[in-house]
């Protein structure tokens, strides 16, 4: 028998959270939150919380929330009717007869149009993957074969050819009913600017489809493989851009192959590049994921966190590979990952690597890979007279940002014994001066230096996830919010979308309780992790420093605009070199240089350019 539509709402609000999650956990009240063992993991020390209003649960440990009836599915290994039935059955609710059927669903045109770039991009990996394997694709598998990969290999990761044509993809697409329009949207083919029509963006290229972490295509990079004739073939790899389904920054190659591995050894390898993925993956290391280009982002830092707690990064052995080393390794600490650096010999990326010496010694290495704090110190060693001690400081200064990261205090105090001892500095100073700029740290980052350290749990940035926090437990701050909007403040930052639409559901008024305000935006499940873990907050936060906090937010999301811009610009350029629009390039060029000076005059970062 069917329930009727919008039972499950009404089992949802009447139904008491504690009560029902009571019978199968043993609930202690703390604060405003009722706290637990968690039954999902292993833990000895309560970190599941249950938030009696809000009607949410959530383990900060395992990260496993949601509302009542997630939590019964759980733990009764049923299906969601059998779980209202039974919330229904305990809390006296009576079930209603047989439903009316064939109500249709509203449909949202943003999840319809999401919808529709998912399926062409399947199109067109499909597509790309099929010409690969035709007679058009034979040069590209040679060279795939001179690199080293294995027509299986090809095959399993889904590579593929984009023809060297103006229209074949375009024209596929077209023939199975897409618009010229969502191709473009979908960033596959370009509008000619002078006449009507589109051409493809990818043409002779080895195709690398980008996949969530489902499994789904979202996005492609394609690599230029022919030896120059012209000296004119445009940059090594085009992106796609990004589209409504793909944020550059936020996603990692080869996750949906990795994960299961990941989760298993419970560290992944990370790499920079395609290659680099590639050769150890089909030598057999399975926990490896790769950042695409610049050095690793926040969002994909939180992504990583989801499936492992401990990351050995590994990185190219030239100097951008090693202060891109450095930046990705302060990145996922902040996640709260363990991280660890494997060193290659100079001149050696993973890919040269493992063609060389074998996916077995690689793996051998990776396992072996040193704690971080000693590749920082390595680094900040080299090239040091460690005689004087005035070098000695010094290199202890380069290392010191790395040692007050480490979120233990136990952690940190041991590491710095082991720096001390390798420097010859006294010991008792080396303590002093990293508490002091962990204490920096902490009070730079706001109110409540714990809280603030949390990580975020999806891909936002660790500002819009505090800017999110700071809307849902404080609704005030969303009519803060909504004028900074209107006077234009946030214009052009990355607000992702899921935060406009969080902040436009509390301006009209919808109720900051968990499921309504699911439900209202229609939040995916990445969205519901992270509005779990914003409603059940660990610690109240004293209200007098939500502006602050809240400026804080503006600052960083401002930064991360920044960058994004830059990548977008670095696309431009590479766009324009393929044409060969020499002052479209220079005029990117130069935006891109100027947004540099900015960052870097304001100390926000330090870039790395790929050189085409
Ligand atoms: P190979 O050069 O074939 O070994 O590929 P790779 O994937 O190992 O590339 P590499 O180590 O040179 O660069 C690392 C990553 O940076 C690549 O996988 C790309 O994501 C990115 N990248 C490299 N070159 C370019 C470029 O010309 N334009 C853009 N937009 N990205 C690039
Ligand atoms: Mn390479």
């Amino acid at each position: 028998m069917r329930l009727p539509r919008g039972f499950s709402d009404e089992v949802r609000q009447q139904a008491d959270i504690v009560k029902i999650i009571g019978d199968y956990v043993s609930l202690k009240k703390r604060g405003t939150n009722y706290m637990a063992l968690c039954p999902f993991h292993q833990e000895k020390s309560p970190s599941f919380a249950v938030h009696p209003t809000k009607g949410i649960f959530k383990c900060f440990g395992c990260s496993e929330g949601g509302d009542v009836i997630h939590f019964v599915m759980r733990m009764e290994n049923c299906d969601f009717p059998e779980a209202i039935r039974l919330i229904a059955q305990k809390s006296g609710i009576p079930i209603p007869a047989a439903p009316e059927p064939g109500q249709a669903a509203t449909a949202d045109p943003e999840q319809v149009r999401a919808a529709s770039l998912y399926a062409l991009n399947e199109s067109a990996c499909a597509f790309f993957e099929h010409a690969l394997q035709s007679n058009e694709g034979s040069a590209a598998r040679a060279y795939l074969a001179e690199r080293g990969i294995r027509p299986e290999s090809a095959v399993r990761l889904r590579l593929g050819y984009a023809p060297d044509t103006w229209d074949a993809l375009s024209g596929h697409l077209r023939k199975r009913g897409a618009t010229s329009d969502l191709i473009v949207t979908g960033g596959l083919a370009v509008a000619r600017e002078e006449s009507s029509g589109i051409y493809d963006r990818f043409r002779d290229r080895i195709m690398f489809p980008i996949l969530d972490a489902g499994g789904r295509a979202v996005a492609f990079g394609g690599r230029s493989f022919r030896a120059s004739q012209t000296g004119r073939e445009g940059p090594k790899y085009l992106n796609s851009p990004e589209t409504p389904i793909y944020t550059k920054g936020r996603h990692l190659y080869g996750l949906p192959y990795a994960r299961e591995a990941v989760k298993r050894e419970q560290f992944a390898v990370l790499v920079e590049g395609y290659l680099d993925f590639l050769l150890p993956f089909q030598e057999g290391v399975s926990n490896i994921v790769a950042s695409l280009g610049t050095a690793l982002t926040d969002p994909q830092a939180s992504l990583l966190k989801r499936f492992a707690r401990r990351v050995v990064v590994n990185f190219d052995s030239d100097p951008a590979g090693r202060s891109a080393t450095l930046r990705s390794v302060e990145v996922l600490m902040r996640a709260g990952l363990q991280v660890q650096v494997l060193a290659l010999p100079d001149g050696e990326d993973p890919d040269s690597f493992v063609r060389g010496q074998g996916g077995a010694e690689y793996a051998r290495r990776a396992a072996e890979a040193q704690n971080y704090i000693d590749y920082v110190v390595d680094r900040a060693v080299q090239g040091r007279d460690l005689s004087h001690p005035t070098t000695r400081v010094e290199a202890f200064r380069t290392a010191l940002p790395f040692l007050a990261i480490i979120p233990n205090a136990i952690e940190r105090t041991a590491f710095g014994d082991h720096v001390a001892a390798r420097l010859k500095l006294d010991p008792q100073l080396v303590h002093q001066e990293i508490r002091r700029e962990a204490q920096g740290r902490k009070s730079a980052s706001g109110p409540e230096g714990e809280t603030l350290s949390r990580p975020p749990s999806i891909s936002m940035t660790e500002s819009e996830f505090l800017l999110l926090e700071t809307l849902l437990n404080e609704p005030e701050n969303a009519t803060i919010l909504a004028g900074a909007l209107s006077a234009g403040e946030l214009d052009g930052l990355p607000c992702t979308p899921f935060l406009r639409r969080v902040t436009a559901a509390l301006v009209a008024g919808v109720a900051p309780d968990y499921a309504t305000l699911a439900d209202h935006i229609g939040a995916n499940a990445q969205e519901r992790d992270v509005l779990q873990r914003v409603l059940v907050p660990k610690k109240p936060v004293p209200e007098k420093a939500w502006r602050d906090w809240f400026t804080d937010c503006l600052i960083g999301l401002k930064r991360t605009s920044m960058e994004r811009q830059m990548a977008l610009l670095q696309d431009a350029m590479d766009e324009a070199l393929s044409k060969g629009d020499d002052q479209a390039y220079r005029e990117h060029w130069m935006r891109r240089t100027g947004l540099k000076r900015v960052l870097a005059r304001n100390g926000l970062l330090e870039t790395r350019t790929i050189s085409n």
